[in-house]
């Protein structure tokens, strides 16, 4: 059964509502734009943004414009992975060539073209970036539409007034990477989605909908759940007067479906009994469900019900969204911790930062959930999106997969910019149960302490309060005992470290306000290495060092209720931030898993602390050929009460094991077997082994999912191992493994997880270029047209221009000849010769060295390009204006200033088919992964891996047709 809730959402003035909805016919469309990219790294445009003028920008910006050179790409894309290292580069953004000091590859270019049919006229048209890093100018034919700073917000146009309907439309994007935001790998490009929505003039606004629980007792969720739901419309057409001048009278209808595991949830609507209906204002509206037996979403059940909103508009329904919610309550109490559901919850956080192995910050969908899953795994029940708001797809993840999440802005401040993104951060965000506290900023040192920082931290909270009043807000404060600045005027005291006196110090000072461990741990190991090796980049995987432990926080807080858990530095490594070493060490030591999701040890630490399962590991493996005889350190993670260890059989000893911490026998090296037995209440309930493995002779490709949506976006991540003569993996293995693809899929990244590795981790097809000197150049001056860039009759192919005046070649160590005086202005002409050959290849483009300091260029005629800027190269593809033969450029330069004129350094550039290279990676103490993603065809995907000396293997996923996210062609 289910139920319609109607009301009236008085836009101007009331009028007449018609009966029945057609819910089906809503002309929503929620289109990806990811696929089908044309991409550009370099700044060969520096002067292509012009704000004098509508439409005036030039180069890649101008709706005419040839990328038949650029390289084609599936969005999100993140360039900065692609570089190569660099040990001259920054290393907390893990030594990747870009950013400050790396002109060259910190501007990428980004083009796409799409067809609107002429049924959309009377549609709005909106263009919605989740992410972009960094900076962003965007234009739809032509025109600019945007310009958005920043690494990590959303952004949106309605672009309705400036498409083409019923013609192709073009959206040219500039992404600036020059300026680092974080102090940690960032990418670069355009690495979250793009989103083209078609609506009706009058339909949801973008996060519209706002979906809000709550319960009688507040944090108690006894008795019905109160869902109360806004909607707020868009009101907006430009092709019919009438909504101007009249009054539209939407109604809204919702429907509520319940959760029901894995079966149709359509069948299980049910039926929810309507409540007076009040009005908010113009463009908002306030409704009411109760719902008697609420099922409760948490970690554990993670539960979500949908919400479907439908307007309708004179009888006939104008649009229709689909919202994702939970019902749960979350909140702080200062002795008790953290509740969820009314019940102390301890929070088994890690911060992440959002990058991965082989993918760097552009992670398709399955990644985000993939990822998530590898935290649940050692008990991981919450996430800190540390240090910026995440990717919705990741929200998504935790909603689904059930992790809760503290949903963390970029940059403190109230200034009218940071306040406009952090509410376009809750308001995008709320609807998600995961979602269960925010966190207005992290460690700002410089002014926390301040009376200015309580201001700007209150403003926050306060925005936070008037948007989404059931979440609490924290600060991640890197302080001891200080209540000045932000904490005296956070509602979550937050602490990032400082277990110790200081906690309790500040406890008994301010026992009213609840607290929670916002950043805990920065433990540093490295999978599978036993002692430190500083001149190779390693951690020893024992966690000994100093106070940083992860025994050392999880106990101190374990014992604390009122500290509500907290968050570890990070569940997995990232890229930069090479703590405690530098070069060739290239990222990150803190996680508990490695970049590619591998457990290190500690993973074991807190799968016993943070479960309720019986877990008991062995570090170190048992590999040490040419250590026989010395003391090795032997470590048991458990949670049995007693664990016993035994060397080929021989017991070592029986130990008793303290809650939270772990337990360590000294062993004389045999090679053989490592053995342990767990007990409680001294019964047998766990045993573990450790063997000495003989060399690797075999390769093992096992793929976390062996089907995968034929969608062209999903992925299975293959773990690649090798293994010994009698099936072990061998944990010492560092084989070089390559591999070859074939059938319906694609590899999108490779990783080992070794935080020193500096081979690829993605293998770009590149196209070959040859590029061919244009000589010869005649030049005669002329009369500047009246608009510049006009056709004259000197640039005519047919003329003959061998009785201008040559031009000297330019000679190491000098600019070129450069004729032209102040306000001079010539043309200068040189021809090309082209095979048939030669037109079959993607792009044939031309390079500039210098045009000083204007320059309009033609090809046979054709308009391909213009130069602004007397000290940058000018490049102009020009495919489209070539033909088998002779073809004429012809450039008119006008010069300013000093001397000047078109230097002769000038190549014509054939750009080839890409040639993929050949993917391959080096084992990492045994392990290495590679993510295969599936195309859009349908069939097998086989995946071989061969190594010298190790027997190949082939792996074979298979792929279904899914429910492929809607697209754009
Ligand atoms: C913290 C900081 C993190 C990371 C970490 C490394 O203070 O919040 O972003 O830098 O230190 O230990």
């Amino acid at each position: 059964m289910q139920s319609y809730r109607f009301f009236r959402l008085a836009i101007l003035a009331a009028t007449v509502c018609l009966g029945q909805l057609r819910a089906a016919d809503s002309p929503r469309e929620h289109l990806s734009l990811d696929a089908n990219w044309k991409f550009h790294l370099g700044d060969d445009w520096p002067s292509a943004l012009h704000l004098n003028k509508a439409g005036a920008s030039t180069g890649p910006a101008a709706e005419k414009f040839g990328d038949s050179a650029w390289r084609s790409l599936n969005l999100p894309h993140d360039w900065a992975i692609e570089l190569p290292f660099d040990p001259n580069a920054d290393a907390n953004h893990g030594f990747k060539p870009v950013g400050p000091g790396y002109a060259r590859n910190s501007i990428g270019w980004y083009r796409r073209t799409f067809e609107l049919p002429a049924e959309d006229s009377g549609k709005r048209i909106w263009l919605t970036f989740d992410g972009v890093f960094r900076d962003a100018t965007v234009w739809v034919n032509g025109w600019l539409v945007k310009r958005h700073e920043g690494g990590y917000y959303p952004f949106r146009e309605d672009i309705t007034d400036v498409v083409h309907f019923g013609g192709k439309n073009t959206v040219a994007v500039r992404v600036d990477a020059t300026k680092f935001e974080g102090w940690f790998y960032e990418g670069a490009g355009i690495y979250r989605h793009v989103w083209l929505d078609k609506t009706a003039p009058v339909a949801i606004a973008p996060e519209g909908v706002f979906v809000q629980v709550s319960f009688t007792n507040k944090n108690v969720p006894e008795g019905p759940a109160k869902v109360f739901v806004t909607t707020d419309l868009n009101y907006a057409n430009t092709n019919s007067p009438k909504y101007f001048s009249t009054a539209v009278d939407a109604w809204v209808n919702y429907k509520l479906l319940t959760p029901n595991g894995e079966t149709d949830e359509l069948k299980d609507a049910r039926l929810i009994t309507p409540n007076p209906i009040k009005l908010l204002d113009k463009s908002g509206a306030l409704v009411t469900f109760d719902i008697p037996s609420p099922i409760l979403w948490s970690p554990e059940n993670p539960k979500l019900y949908k919400l479907i909103t439908t307007v309708s508009v004179d009888g006939k329904v104008v649009d229709q969204k689909e919202t994702t919610f939970g019902i749960r309550t979350v909140g702080f109490d200062k002795d008790k911790g953290f509740l969820l559901n009314g019940k102390p919850y301890e929070l088994y956080g890690t911060c992440n930062h959002q990058d991965m192995a082989g993918v760097g910050a552009a992670l398709p969908d399955a990644l985000q959930y993939f990822r998530i899953a590898k935290l649940k795994e050692f008990g991981c029940n919450a996430y800190r999106t540390s240090h910026n708001p995440p990717t919705p797809e990741l929200l998504d993840a935790c909603d689904r997969l059930g992790m809760i999440i503290m949903d963390e802005s970029r940059l403190l401040g109230s200034d009218s910019e940071n306040l406009k993104k952090w509410d376009d951060q809750i308001r995008r965000d709320r609807n998600h149960p995961s979602v269960a506290i925010w966190s207005v900023a992290n460690e700002e040192f410089t002014v926390q302490s301040t009376p200015q920082a309580g201001n700007v931290a209150r403003t926050m909270q306060n925005l936070v309060k008037s948007l989404d009043p059931t979440r609490p807000v924290t600060y991640a404060a890197p302080q001891g005992d200080t209540f000045d600045g932000i904490n005296g005027v956070i509602e979550v005291r937050g602490w990032n470290y400082h277990p110790g006196g200081d906690m309790d110090k500040y406890h008994a000072k301010h026992p009213d306000q609840p607290n929670v461990g916002t950043e805990q741990a920065s433990t540093v190991c490295t999978r599978g290495i036993y002692a430190d090796d500083k001149a190779r980049g390693y951690v020893s995987a024992y966690d000994i060092r100093g106070t940083q432990t992860a025994e050392r926080w999880w106990s101190y807080f374990a014992d604390r209720p009122w500290l509500s858990g907290g968050f570890v530095w990070t569940g997995f490594d990232y890229r930069g931030e090479p703590t405690p070493y530098s070069w060739p060490c290239i990222n990150s030591h803190f996680g508990v898993l490695d970049m590619c999701g591998f457990p290190k040890d500690n993973f074991y630490y807190y799968q016993a602390w943070w479960t309720t399962n019986i877990v008991l590991h062995l570090l170190p493996h048992w590999n040490w050929a040419g250590k026989e005889g010395q003391e090795i350190r032997v470590d048991a993670l458990s949670n049995c009460e007693e664990v016993e260890l035994f060397l080929n059989g021989a017991s070592l000893g029986k130990q008793t094991m303290k809650r939270n911490s772990k337990l360590s026998w000294p062993v004389k090296y045999a090679p053989g077997t490592l053995s342990a037995k767990g007990f409680n209440g001294g019964k047998l309930v766990a045993e573990q082994k450790v063997e000495t493995t003989g060399d690797a002779t075999q390769i093992q490709l096992t793929p976390n999912r062996k089907t995968i949506n034929a969608d062209g976006t999903d992925v299975s991540v293959f773990t690649v191992s090798a293994l010994d003569a009698q099936g072990r993996t061998v944990p010492v293995a560092q084989n070089k493994i390559n591999f070859s693809i074939e059938g319906a899929g694609k590899i999108i990244g490779v990783g080992n997880g070794d935080p020193s590795c500096h081979e690829p981790d993605t293998f770009v097809a590149q196209p070959p270029v040859k590029a061919l000197p244009v000589h010869n150049w005649r030049w005669k001056l002329a009369a500047l047209p009246p608009k510049r860039g006009a056709l004259i009759p000197e640039y005519a192919p047919e003329l003959d221009d061998s009785a201008w005046n040559t031009l000297k070649a330019k000679t190491d160590g000098d600019t070129g000849e450069m004729p032209l005086k102040e306000g001079e202005f010539a043309v200068y002409r040189a021809h090309i010769k082209l095979t048939e050959d030669d037109l079959k290849n993607p792009g044939i483009q031309v390079r500039f060295g210098t045009i000083d300091d204007h320059g309009w260029i033609f090809v046979n005629n054709q308009r391909v390009g213009e130069s602004h800027d007397w000290q940058a190269q000018a490049l102009c593809d020009i495919k489209k204006a070539v033909h088998i033969g002779d073809n004429v450029i012809a450039v008119g330069v006008r010069n300013d200033a000093g001397e000047g004129g078109l230097n002769p350094d000038v190549n014509m550039e054939i750009v080839g088919p890409a040639v993929e290279s050949p993917w391959s990676r080096s084992l990492f103490n045994g392990l290495a992964q590679i993510m295969v993603q599936s195309t859009k065809d349908a069939g097998e995907i086989k995946l071989t891996a061969n190594a010298d000396g190790l027997q190949p293997v082939t792996a074979t996923l298979t792929t279904q047709a899914g429910a492929a996210c809607p697209s754009v062609p």
